[in-house]
Formats: structure tokens, sequence, C-alpha cells
């Protein structure tokens, strides 16, 4: 029996101290202390031992448990720290490697232009207000002194989503809807997308950007207009800029002009980007019709103003040089990263 014990003892290490997985060594713990375990089966026997011998076997046999036992303890704790170390190792952190990069976006040239234009304006105190993009009849038109069936409207080819409601075709919508809002003295801007059933081509969209300015108050003259004109002008296309009043015809301002600024890139010589004549389109404008006023509460007795609609996409494409105005819409990465 003794030699039996013994024999459990040095196969039982053995087998310890080659097992590779917990789930082994809970087998190897199973299969010689559990109560089925050879150990046991043993100590089963020891009724038949003689007084003397049974204190001695029961030494040994607790012996033999006490070292297996240890033997069990000492490799699940080497298992353990394997196993940490392997996992240290897989998750070595190696810091000289370089990091990831986030992709940083940027501003649309529109928006580039359109932030300036609000530096410009609100820094001759313009405050900016917003309309919205879907617009009624009146306030796009009608009260815009452009009554229904009038000829002007053709100025405007107009996306009727039904009789009384469009899609604004310019933001001069705007001056209204501040006019009945608020009491002179009114001085602001509106940027925003308007809408005009137009060809798609390299100078041509459906949709483009407009910022709109309005200035009420007493005593306002077209010497102001072209005062806040040129000064803006001046700002956007540099200190040598000239700029050029061409009478015109809007139904809502009376005089009304058309302002044109010497071509940046040529000087005024004339190139591409002017069409060879020097000058280049930005703007129409002109001394508030007293009709618009009169329909919006303001005696144009006492008050007068002016308004003006700047084409955003024409500055943003005049001054970046854009050679074709679709790529503005179409949102290619490679032609935005540019700016
Ligand atoms: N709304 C006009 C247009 O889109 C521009 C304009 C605005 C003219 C304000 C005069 C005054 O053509």
């Amino acid at each position: 029996m003794k030699q039996q014990l013994e024999q459990i003892r040095a196969t039982a290490q053995l087998a310890i101290e080659n097992a590779k997985s917990v789930q082994e060594i809970e087998e190897l713990r199973v299969k010689y202390l559990g109560k089925k375990g050879e150990l046991t089966a043993i100590l089963k026997q020891m009724g038949g031992l003689s007084a003397e011998e049974r204190p001695v076997i029961g030494q040994l046999a607790n012996e033999v448990r006490g070292s297996i036992e240890a033997a069990i303890a000492e490799q699940g704790e080497k298992m353990k720290k394997a196993a940490l170390n392997e996992k240290l190792q897989k998750e070595t952190l190696d810091i000289t490697m370089p990091s990831k990069t986030t992709k940083q976006g940027g501003l649309h040239p529109i928006n580039i232009v359109l932030n300036d234009l609000i530096d410009i304006f609100q820094s001759m105190g313009f405050d900016v207000v917003d309309g919205p993009e879907v617009e009624t009849d009146y306030y796009n038109f009608e009260a815009l002194n452009v009554p229904a069936d009038h000829p002007a409207r053709d100025m405007q080819d107009t996306f009727f989503l039904n009789e009384n409601t469009i899609l604004r075709s310019q933001t001069s919508a705007a001056q209204i809807r501040t006019m009945e809002q608020r009491k002179p003295p009114i001085k602001m801007v509106c940027p925003g997308r308007v809408f005009r059933a137009d060809e798609v081509d390299a100078t041509h969209s459906p949709v483009f950007h407009q910022m709109e300015g309005l200035v009420v108050d007493k005593g306002i003259t077209m010497c102001d207009l072209k005062g806040v004109l040129e000064q803006f002008a001046k700002e956007i296309y540099g200190e040598d800029t000239k700029v050029k009043f061409r009478p015109s015809f809007f139904p809502f301002t009376e005089p009304s002009v058309e302002v044109d600024v010497s071509c940046s890139e040529c000087g005024g010589k004339g190139c591409r980007v002017c069409k060879g004549s020097g000058w280049i389109e930005i703007l129409g404008a002109g001394m508030v019709h007293p009709n618009v006023l009169r329909r919006c509460g303001i005696d144009p007795e006492v008050y007068s103003g002016f308004a003006f609609g700047i084409g955003i996409d024409r500055l943003a494409i005049t001054r970046y040089k854009i050679s074709d105005i679709r790529l503005l819409f179409e949102n290619d990465v490679r032609f935005l990263e540019q700016f």
C-alpha cells in the first residue's frame, strides 16, 4: 500500500507538470483526489490494515494528497502567468508607430465667399436675416411690385409647387418679410439659395446663391447705395477695383442699376474671364420702389431705401477662377480640397 501511494504521488506529479490547460489540470484533480479518485480508493482499503500500520499509511496518504494539491496549485499558477505573458505579448503597444491621421474637411468655396460677405456687411452695421426657400407667390413677386401676368415675371423662370407656392427665384422676398416685421431703420442682408428653371451648362444652374441687402431709413439716397457697394467691391476684389453702375430695370426698385466691377483677372484689359469686356457683372440694385414700401406699411414720403442682390456663385467663380459652375454642385472632393 505504501508503494501504491508512492506510485500515485510520482505519476500524479508528472502528469500535472505536463498538463497543458486548466481543463487538463481539473481532470487530473478529479482523477487523483476526487470521490472516485485513485487516492480515495486506496484510503477505502485502510480498514484492512493493522493498528500499527494504519497511522503510518494514513500520514503518508495525507502527505501524498498534500503534495498533489500543491502540485496542482503550482501548475495552475504557472499557467495563469503564461497566459498573462502571452496576452501582454499580443497587446504590445508600439509607441513609435505613426498614428492614424484624421482627415479634416474644409469649407465649400460658396461658404468661404459667403462668410467673407457677411463679415464685410456686418462690419458696416448690417444684420443677417434668414428667409424660407419655399415661398409664396406673394412674397416672391406680388409684394415686390410684380403682379400676376406682368411681363417682368419672364425674367425669372420659376419652379411652381402649386399656384401660390414656389421655390423662391430671388432672395428679394426677404425684403418684404423684413419690412413687415420691423420698423425702419432697417439694415439687413439675407443670404440663401434661389431656384430658377434654367438649363444646366457651364454658366447656368437651376440652383444658385444670392445675398439680398436692404437699407430703409430717413434720407437714404443713391449715394448711400453707391458708397456701400463700392466699399464692398473693394473689400472683395481689392482696393484698385473700379465699379460701374449701369441703368437697368427691376420692378421693385426705381431707379435700378446693374453693377459691374473691373475684371480682377486682367485689370480691365479684357480676357476670358470677363469675356473680353474688362467688366464682370456682380449684382443688381436700386432704390426701393415706393409701391413696395407702401405695401409694407412704410410711408415713402418719410422713408426711402435701397436694395441689392449679389450673385454669390458668380463671386466665387471669378475669385477662384472656376471654369464651370457645375463644379460647385458636384461636390467632388478633388475639387473641394483645393480651397
Ligand atoms: N432680385 C434681383 C435678381 O435676382 C436682384 C435685385 C435685388 C435687384 C435687389 C434690385 C434690388 O435679379
